[in-house]
């Protein structure tokens, strides 16, 4: 070889530090990924790689979504509303996959799917990591996006009737309230799935009444972004 040519890349050959074969499978970890449900010799019913695949995705995307809520949280303290927005967008679309992935569930049998729950114990989405994360950050969020409204000096109402002058804290309040519509879109279809395949007037396995499911669609992240709507066709009203 002449001395000024570059040696040509292998690139059938992995230069990741790890023992699979490839690349891909050693940067995603695909083997420990693919290696997290069960076996078909261990389920119970074999719609179990159905149920797993849809709650640990489920958690995946969540993780994510959380993930981007707590960093536009950090934006929005740094007065970075723009770039707050945009992490914003992303968790909503999270949170969107979540909902759809909910259709898969309706694949099942609910007769079969009594088989299935035989094997959960008392596991319930309630000790969902994800939906516990979701809990934990949203809150800090609407005390950033307060915090950033009453440092400009204004209200929410005036955010909402000169949305034009205030253009990114409009855009972080409709941000925050489809954050909010999401996660109810999502607690709403869970209800519809939920009695579907177990029904309306049971317990599930963590003893909670299904009842209980239809009247947590109510709950809201944000309630005083939901009030606005209430003042704003009030204020229309007076004006008309
Ligand atoms: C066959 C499918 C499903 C059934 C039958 C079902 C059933 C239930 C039931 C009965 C409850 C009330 C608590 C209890 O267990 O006693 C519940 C709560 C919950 N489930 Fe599911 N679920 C299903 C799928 C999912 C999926 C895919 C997720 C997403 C990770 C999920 C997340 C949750 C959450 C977060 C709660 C707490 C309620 C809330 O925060 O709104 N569930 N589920």
């Amino acid at each position: 070889m002449l001395p000024h040519m570059a040696q040509a890349e292998d690139f059938s050959q992995p230069v990741l530090p790890g023992d699979a074969p490839s690349d891909y499978e050693r940067y995603l970890r695909t083997e420990e990924l693919l290696a997290l449900q069960k076996e078909p010799e261990e389920q119970s019913h074999p719609d179990e790689l159905l149920f797993q695949t849809v709650h640990q995705s489920s958690e995946l995307w969540l993780k994510l979504a959380t993930s981007e809520i707590a960093r536009a949280t950090a934006h929005v303290r740094a007065g970075e509303l723009a770039a707050a927005v945009r992490l914003l967008r992303r968790s909503s679309l999270c949170m969107q996959y979540v909902t759809a992935q909910l259709d898969m569930l309706e694949q099942m049998s609910p007769w079969e799917y009594q088989t299935l729950r035989r094997v959960l114990g008392h596991g319930s989405g309630f000790d969902s990591p994800g939906f516990r994360q979701i809990r934990r950050v949203s809150p800090a969020l609407g005390d950033a996006f307060e915090d950033a409204v009453a440092a400009a000096g204004l209200t929410i109402d005036d955010v909402y009737v000169h949305g034009r002058e205030h253009e990114e804290l409009y855009q972080l309040a409709e941000g925050l309230i489809e954050w909010d519509e999401r996660v109810a879109n999502w607690r709403i279809r869970h209800y519809r799935v939920v009695a579907r395949i177990i029904g309306d007037r049971v317990v599930g396995t963590q003893g909670t009444p299904v009842e209980v499911l239809g009247r947590m669609i109510h709950k809201q992240l944000y309630p005083d972004l939901w009030e606005v709507r209430n003042r704003l066709t009030a204020l229309a009203k007076e004006s008309d």
